[in-house]
C-alpha cells in the first residue's frame, strides 16, 4: 500500500490518522464521561484526569499532522449521491472544527488557576491565558457540549459508513480500513453512474 493518496484510494498513514484517532476520541470521551462522576477517594480520581489531559495532547498533534497531511495530498474522489458527498464533506469539516474547539476548551479548563497540561509526566504545556471570570466553568460548559455533539456525529458518520457497504456495496468502508482492489472500486463506480443514469432518466420521464 502507498503512503500518498490518489484519487481512488487512501495511502496508509490517511488511514493511520483516521483510526488512530476514531480510537483516541470515542475513548477520551467515555473517560471524560467516567471521570468526572470519581470521587476523591477512588484510586482514579487523579489518574484519570491526567491521562485523559494527555492523551488530549496527543489528539491535538495527530490533528495538526492531519490537517498538514490533508492539504498536502489528493482527496480520492467521493462515492455516492451528490447531496451525500456534500453532506460529508461538511461532516468532515465539522470533525476538524469541533476537535479544534475540544482541545482548544479541554486546555482552558486546565489552566484557568494557572496550572499547566502535564504531558505523561514528561513535560508540560505552560498555561498562557487566564482571561475570564469562571473561565474553568464556562469552558466546562462548552468541553460537555462541543463533545457531545462531535459524538453524535460520530455515530451518524458510521452509520452513514456502514450503510454505504451493506446497502449500497460499494468501496466508501472498505477503501478506508486499506482493503479495496481496483475492482471493486470500478464495481463501485459502474453501480454509482447506473444508478445517476436511472435516476437522470427517471428525472427526464416525469417532465
Ligand atoms: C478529542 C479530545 C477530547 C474529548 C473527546 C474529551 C471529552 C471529554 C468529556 C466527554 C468530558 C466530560 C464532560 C462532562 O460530562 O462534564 C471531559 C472532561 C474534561 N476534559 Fe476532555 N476531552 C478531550 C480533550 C481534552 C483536552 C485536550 C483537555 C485538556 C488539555 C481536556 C480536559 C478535560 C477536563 C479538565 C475535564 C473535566 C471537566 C470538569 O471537571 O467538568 N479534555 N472531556
Ligand atoms: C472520532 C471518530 C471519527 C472521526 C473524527 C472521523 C473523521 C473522519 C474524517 C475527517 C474523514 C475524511 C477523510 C479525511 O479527512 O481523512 C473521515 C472519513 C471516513 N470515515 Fe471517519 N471518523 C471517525 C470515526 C469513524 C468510524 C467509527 C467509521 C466507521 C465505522 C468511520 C468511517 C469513515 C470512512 C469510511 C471514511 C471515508 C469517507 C470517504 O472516503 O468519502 N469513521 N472520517
Amino acid at each position: 500500500m502507498q503512503l500518498r493518496n490518489n484519487s481512488d484510494h487512501y495511502g496508509w498513514l490517511a488511514i493511520l490518522l483516521h483510526w488512530g484517532m476514531a480510537i483516541l476520541v470515542i475513548t477520551l470521551f467515555f473517560l471524560g464521561k467516567y471521570m468526572v462522576d470519581l470521587d476523591y477517594y477512588d484510586p482514579w480520581y487523579k489518574a484519570a484526569p491526567d491521562l485523559h489531559r494527555s492523551f488530549g495532547v496527543i489528539v491535538a498533534t495527530l490533528l495538526i499532522l492531519r490537517l498538514v497531511w490533508r492539504l498536502s495530498n489528493v482527496h480520492p474522489a467521493m462515492i455516492g449521491k451528490p447531496w451525500e458527498q456534500q453532506a460529508a464533506r461538511w461532516v468532515h469539516r465539522l470533525f476538524y472544527a469541533l476537535i479544534i474547539a475540544v482541545v482548544i476548551s479541554g486546555y482552558l479548563i486546565t489552566t484557568a488557576d494557572g496550572q499547566g497540561v502535564s504531558v505523561f509526566n514528561w513535560f508540560e504545556i505552560p498555561a498562557s491565558f487566564q482571561g475570564f471570570e469562571n473561565q474553568e466553568d464556562i469552558a466546562g460548559e462548552f468541553h460537555e457540549w462541543f463533545t457531545s455533539i462531535l459524538i453524535l456525529l460520530v455515530g451518524l458518520h458510521a452509520l452513514a459508513a456502514l450503510k454505504h457497504h451493506f446497502f449500497n456495496h460499494d468501496t466508501t468502508l472498505s477503501r478506508m480500513l486499506g482493503f479495496s482492489d481496483s475492482e471493486q472500486i470500478e464495481q463501485g463506480q459502474i453501480e454509482q453512474e447506473i444508478s445517476q443514469t436511472t435516476s437522470y432518466n427517471h428525472h427526464n420521464s416525469k417532465e
